[in-house]
This record gives structure tokens, sequence and C-alpha cells, in this order.
């Protein structure tokens, strides 16, 4: 059965992208240091077709372990936009993907086994359709902010998992903000660390106000 999952990489002060986010400035001012650890990983620029260069330590096999279990993502617009601006023809993805918007889109698909479906049909559905187009692999909230955070709240995800970069952003869009904590329990699973990052794994619990 697919189990539901969220990673991000996130500043220690709590953002997962600067402010002035948008195609023309991905990540907001600042945003690319949470992600430095990544973009040099081995599994990180096979995935974005740059070639077989780069890490092959532990925080590689972070990437590997999440790259391989994805059988479908689903995303906001905010971030669709801007990857549409930014990725490569061949998009990172390799799966369907699905795209919460209010926008009417024909579906987009790209080289190497990424199409991006344009939904708006509500939290539950869409992830019922990403279930079924997984082929039994699991599903994975990519972002942005609010997509995930309405997943997270909806009770709708399984695994939590972020890595943690030791930057501060000082603003931008904060993961956290305004979240209704009633609705969240963690447990924790794993904690590993590197000089450049710390991953941090969660199991949601089920809590009795969902
Ligand atoms: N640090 C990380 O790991 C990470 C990962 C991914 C993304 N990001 C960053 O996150 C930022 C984007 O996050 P964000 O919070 O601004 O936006 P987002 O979650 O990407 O997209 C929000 C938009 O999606 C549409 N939407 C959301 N929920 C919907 C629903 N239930 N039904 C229909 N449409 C819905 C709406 O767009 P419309 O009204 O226009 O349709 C909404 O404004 C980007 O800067 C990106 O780079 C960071």
């Amino acid at each position: 059965m697919s189990n539901v999952f969220v990673h991000m990489g996130i500043s220690l002060d709590g953002y997962v992208a600067g402010p002035n986010r948008g195609p023309k400035n991905p990540l907001g001012d600042g945003g690319t240091t949470v992600h430095e650890w990544m973009f040099k990983q081995q599994a990180f620029l096979r995935t974005h077709s740059t070639g077989d260069a780069g890490e092959t330590g532990p925080d590689n096999r972070v990437i590997e372990d999440i790259f391989s279990r994805i059988g479908a993502n689903i995303m906001g617009k905010r971030m669709f936009e801007e990857g549409e601006a930014n990725w490569p023809e061949e998009s990172p993805f390799h799966t369907p993907v699905f795209v919460l918007t209010k926008e009417v889109r024909a579906p987009w698909e790209r080289k190497g086994g990424t199409t991006f479906y344009f939904v708006n049909d509500g939290l539950e559905r869409t992830l019922a359709r990403a279930k079924e187009v997984a082929g039994g692999k699991d599903v994975r909230i990519c972002g942005g902010r609010d997509v995930v955070l309405q997943y997270l709240q909806a009770g709708l995800v399984d695994e939590l998992s972020l890595s943690l970069a030791p930057v501060f952003l000082g603003a931008g869009l904060r993961l956290f903000d305004g979240v209704d904590k009633r609705t969240l329990a963690l447990e924790p699973v794993s904690a590993t660390t590197s000089k450049d990052v710390t991953h941090v794994h969660y199991a949601l619990k089920r809590s009795g106000t969902r």
C-alpha cells in the first residue's frame, strides 16, 4: 500500500523559501542555501539529467531512498510555476505529478516519464488519483508550503522528513506558521547528521482531533 510522505529542506529558523520567490527567483532570496547539501548529491544530479558526478555518502543515500520510493507526486501551483520556468526539458520527477490549482489546463507531458496533471478536485480525491497511478509505490507531497501544510493538517500524511540546513533565512515562507497543533502528533523515527545537514524523520500519529 502507498505511504504518503513529505520531505522538505528547511532552514534552522523554519523557512522553506526566502522572500521575493517566483519563477525568476526560485526559492526566494537566499532560499537555495537550504538545498545546497542536496544540489551536490549524485542522486540529485542524476535525476536532473546533469550527469553522474556528485557525492555518494550518507546525504546521497537520503536522496536515493526518497527518489526510489516515489510513484506519484503532488504539488502546489506556486512551486510548479517556479519549476516550469527552470526545470530541464526532462523534468526531474519521472512520475505523474498532480498540480493543485484553480487554473484549468491540459496535461503537460515532458520527456523522461513526467506528466503534469492540473487538478482542482480537493485534497483527498487528488491523493486517491495519485495512489491509483503510483503502482504500489509511495506518494510524495512535494511542496510548496501551502499544499504541504494543507495535507498535514488534513491528516493525510503518514511520514514527515525535514532536512535541516544550518542556515538562517530570517524572512520568507515558514513551513509551520499558523499550524493548528491539535491536528499534528509526531513520533520521532530517526535523525542522521553530516557536516552539511541534519535529516529528521517522523511518523504522523493519528490524533483524536482529526
Ligand atoms: N524547501 C523546500 O523543500 C521546498 C519544496 C517545494 C517548494 N518550495 C518552495 O515553496 C514555494 C511555494 O510554496 P507556496 O506555499 O507559496 O505555494 P504552493 O503550495 O506551491 O502553491 C499554492 C497554490 O496552489 C494552489 N492550491 C493550493 N491548494 C489548493 C487546493 N486545495 N485546490 C486547488 N488549488 C490549490 C493555489 O494556486 P492557484 O489559486 O493559482 O490555483 C495556491 O495559491 C516556492 O518558493 C518553492 O520554491 C520549497
